[in-house]
């Protein structure tokens, strides 16, 4: 695993897009998988300003709150289609993300694991940090063996989400993420973490022991992560990343 430190979140935002956009020049039909959270957002921002040609590219969310339909504000297929979708020509049939308004759950992971089999495994997957250390929906106390499922969530992450609800109430408590194993065999990794308030859970991903209860330190597992840190989050790592 490789960990960077630039100055800010801009310079995170804007590292992430050079290396989709170097894979998309090389690959324009890679697959992508994409988280949401306030922290991609700037990312999102410059890959729409770039102009970049998506036209080929295929996406597959990390996750998607259950129970919300996608025209629901707080539904990540609207946040989504808010930040990037709406804005860029990326063909609608190569969007993926799981449906919260299923009526099996369980049917409705099966067919997502299906879908990123069948587009060839995801070539680049980017994602930010929770503040438990959770990534995805995956929580603290997941198996690393997990695959696309249902989850509860957290207390501490439905309280870090009602941002994006008008209450914590309506803060749906179910989610559908990928799990941690489908996270981990795509092939390339990026991590994105910014702000002081991520300081000390980047700390505990980097330097604590490997541990289900910090979901991100499976990532140290895997042969192709990169972790960009701004300096604010990296604040309590000290001098052994390189800046
Ligand atoms: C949510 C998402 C995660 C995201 C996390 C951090 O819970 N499911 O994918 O990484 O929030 O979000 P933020 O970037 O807003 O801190």
């Amino acid at each position: 695993m490789k960990v960077t430190r630039v100055h800010n979140h801009e310079a995170m935002s804007a590292q992430a897009f050079s290396m989709v956009s170097a894979l998309l020049e090389k690959r324009p039909e890679a697959v992508l998988a994409l988280p949401t959270g306030s922290t991609p957002l700037e990312f999102y921002r410059q890959l729409v300003g770039s102009g970049l040609d998506l036209r080929r590219v295929r996406t597959f969310n990390l996750d998607e709150y259950l129970g919300l339909p996608g025209e629901h504000p707080g539904s990540y297929h609207a946040y989504m289609e808010r930040y990037l979708f709406s804005q860029v020509n990326i063909a609608p049939d190569n969007i993926h993300l799981p449906n919260g308004m299923t009526p099996d759950p369980v049917a409705e992971c099966l067919r997502y694991e299906e879908a990123i089999r069948a587009a060839g495994g995801v070539d680049m997957l980017i994602l930010g940090l929770g503040h438990n250390g959770h990534i995805g929906f995956n929580e603290p106390g997941t198996p690393w063996s997990s695959r696309t499922r249902v989850v509860r969530l957290s207390p501490r992450t439905r309280r870090a989400n009602a941002r994006f609800f008008g209450s914590l109430a309506q803060v749906p408590r179910e989610a559908i993420t990928m799990g941690i194993a489908t996270i981990l065999e795509a092939r390339q990794i990026i991590m994105l973490v910014s702000g002081p308030d991520k300081a000390e859970t980047v700390d505990r991903f980097l330097n604590g022991p490997l541990a289900v209860d910090v979901p991100a330190t499976a990532l140290r597992s895997h042969p192709d992560v990169l972790v960009i840190l701004d300096s604010a989050a990296a604040s309590r790592v000290g001098n052994a990343i390189p800046s």
